[in-house]
């Protein structure tokens, strides 16, 4: 691994499909990271030393997405004092529900950041990741900045169907 700003981490491949949305924004934003698929009850002990790794590489946050019983970003979050950014998988049997209360209702003490189920969520999580590293960073605070005015841009000339 080279170095990164941030890590992200998925409980499972199929994750990915929503969680590419998160590297996505990274990389428009010129942002490194490294994603793996590493499952905090399959493959605990990969997961912390992966973490190690990412830190001891220049990580400055994490993003975890999982899916069901989404102890994932709790169990990053329980072994980082970086920010942990939560990602809720959309899940087979409720939709999500499921993930976004795993990850939202974490205890006092540990905090992990929980973001909308699915998509949307996944690129916000990449976006915060950009805001938090654009406070020290000028250059990626102007391409936040630049970025945002563009969306403001659309809505100005958005019309709608006759
Ligand atoms: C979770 O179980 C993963 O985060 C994934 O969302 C879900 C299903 O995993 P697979 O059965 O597709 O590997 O651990």
């Amino acid at each position: 691994m080279g170095k990164i700003s941030v890590g992200i981490v998925m409980g499972s491949t199929s994750d990915w499909d929503v969680m590419k949305h998160a590297a996505q924004q990274l990389k428009d934003f010129g942002v490194s990271y490294d994603a793996r698929a590493l499952s905090a009850h399959r493959s605990p002990d990969l997961l912390i030393e992966w973490m190690a790794e990412c830190e001891k590489n220049g990580a400055q946050c994490f993003i975890a997405g999982a899916g069901g019983a989404a102890h994932l970003a709790g169990v990053v979050a329980s072994k980082t004092a970086l920010p942990v950014l939560a990602v809720p998988i959309p899940s087979k049997h409720l939709g999500g529900l499921d993930s976004l209360l795993s990850m939202v209702q974490m205890p006092k003490g540990i905090p992990v950041a929980t973001f909308a189920i699915g998509d949307a969520g996944s690129a916000n999580a990449g976006l915060f990741a950009v805001a938090t590293l654009a406070l020290a960073d000028k250059t990626l605070a102007e391409k936040l900045a630049a970025f945002r005015r563009k969306q403001t841009e659309a809505v100005k000339n958005a019309k709608l169907p006759d």
